[in-house]
């Protein structure tokens, strides 16, 4: 095949690398995304965040028809649930999305090679797969992503002991699932099936849940949990997990094993750099074997940049698309920003959990003096009219200038409220310009503003 040449190839059609590669179009370049998967959209569309959240709504929806509905006056009998046609609608809003994207892409004109890359010098790829063959880039932007973490002592079997990408598509509902790891992924698909009836035993290293996130709010996170019928083994370390016939048998240091039919394990994601040739061409990783960049995306060879999960900070598809924007706009010659101090996590877990900016512990650590305002759920109309009064708004102000510094949300729909303290972040708010800001009565909103009026102790509904 003769060799095609682009001005831009980004390998990865991930969030990163697909909004990388059409936002380039749009600046003009001559843009090329090799992909090998079928489907576009990488991790998150196809086996992440997309999946993952068809499920929880599914399953929110039968835990309310079964626990919720009768005290709003409407009875339905005991609903019956049918796995199959659950998983077929998850299975469809995938294919939306991801054909979505191959829509953008000839839309924009964006060149799709369907294949595996490797760096065969610093601006040749070899293609092994479909389109088979080399390809040129003057640029080449690394948007390979990042695979499951997995514990040694463990054998993924596929079926019984398994990654988040089997957790996606259990054909039964397991009796007892052990999810190895409190963080987003096995609170998340624990939840899914918890509420399907699963029994849930979560196996977390650490004596706490969510790591990283503000510690008082995952302490309510855990207790909500816990009523909900999690059970946690936290301070419990994961030896190995053994399949014994039909059954998965889980080892924990010290303590007697658990027996399970199921076995998530969600212990962390590592970056997909192996395989990509990296070291023949010089590519610098750092110890976690992530790409070395600079705040311009640029590798330690030149015209060789690297976005999202492959290089450091949070594994989240909302900061891949980010870099990848600000990337290519460096790459165009314009100027790119990516504000980190900004950027939001969310747990969709029932209720959601959400977060931006500093947490209490690293304002403490960190010798800030702050104040703090917050507002429970249960004090807001909204909430009361939608019976989902669990949660509160945590909003953390500098002391001296007011400027809000942390947020931190557990309650309903606490994945789109953090959007407004997302932006009050990036456009440095004080509470004082929240709390005189006014919010549409009656919304959960109204939370967000009470707490801010909360951190000059003038909250009215408290
Ligand atoms: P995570 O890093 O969030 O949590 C992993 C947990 O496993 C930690 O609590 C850790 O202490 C625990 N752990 C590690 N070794 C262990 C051992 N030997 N025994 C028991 N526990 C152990 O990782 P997770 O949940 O796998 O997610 C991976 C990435 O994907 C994260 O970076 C996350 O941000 C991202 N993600 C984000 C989502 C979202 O934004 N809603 C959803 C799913 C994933």
């Amino acid at each position: 095949m003769e060799r095609k040449s682009f001005d831009l190839v980004v390998i990865g059609a991930g969030p990163g690398g697909y909004v990388a590669a059409i936002r380039a179009a749009q600046l003009g370049l001559k843009v090329a995304c090799v992909e090998k998967e079928a489907a576009l959209g990488g991790t998150c569309l196809r086996i992440g965040c997309i999946p993952s959240k068809a499920l929880l709504e599914s399953s929110e929806l039968f835990h309310q028809a079964k626990h919720n509905f009768a005290q709003h006056g409407i009875s339905v009998g005991e609903p019956k649930l049918e796995l199959a046609t659950l998983l077929k609608r998850k299975d469809q809003v995938v294919q939306t999305l991801t054909g979505g994207i191959d829509f953008l892409f000839k839309k924009n004109k964006v060149t799709r090679i369907k294949g595996t890359a490797a760096f065969i010098s610093k601006n040749i790829l070899k293609i092994e797969g479909a389109d088979a063959g080399e390809i040129e880039g003057k640029n080449i932007i690394i948007a390979t992503g990042s695979k499951a973490t997995v514990l040694p002592g463990i054998e993924l079997d596929g079926t019984n002991i398994g990654t988040s990408t089997e957790a996606l598509a259990y054909s039964t509902v397991p009796r007892h699932l052990v999810v190895i790891g409190a963080g987003y992924i096995g609170l998340e698909l624990g939840s899914v099936w918890l509420r399907l009836g699963s029994k849930v035993t979560v196996v977390e290293f650490l004596d706490r849940i969510l790591p990283g996130m503000d510690q008082e709010i995952a302490t309510m996170a855990q207790k909500i949990f816990e009523k909900q019928g999690f059970v946690f083994k936290l301070g419990h370390k994961v030896k190995a997990v053994k399949r014994a016939g039909e059954e998965c048998v889980v080892e924990c240091e010290g303590v007697d094993p658990i027996k399970a039919d199921k076995v998530l394990v969600a212990v962390g994601r590592a970056p997909n750099t192996d395989g990509l040739g990296l070291d023949k061409i010089g590519i610098k990783l750092d110890s976690r074997k992530r790409v070395e960049v600079n705040h311009r995306f640029e590798t330690s060879v030149k015209n060789v940049f690297a976005i999202g999960d492959v290089i450091a900070g949070p594994m989240l598809a909302h900061k891949a698309e980010e870099e990848g924007i600000a990337c290519v706009e460096f790459i165009a010659g314009k100027q790119g920003h990516v504000d980190y101090n900004s950027i939001p996590g969310v747990a969709y877990t029932h209720p959601e959990i959400a977060s931006v900016g500093k947490t209490e512990e690293q304002l403490v650590a960190e010798k800030v003096s702050f104040k703090k305002g917050v507002f429970s759920f249960k004090a807001n109309g909204r909430a009361q009219a939608l019976a989902d009064t669990e949660g509160k708004v945590k909003i953390l102000a500098d002391a001296e200038t007011d400027r809000i510094l942390g947020v931190h949300i557990i309650g309903p729909r606490a994945g789109d409220l953090i959007a407004e303290a997302a932006i009050a972040i990036a456009f440095k708010a004080s509470s004082e310009d929240i709390a005189i800001s006014s919010h549409a009565h009656p919304t959960l909103a109204e939370a967000f503003k009470e707490a801010a009026m909360a951190v000059h102790n003038r909250a009215i509904h408290s």
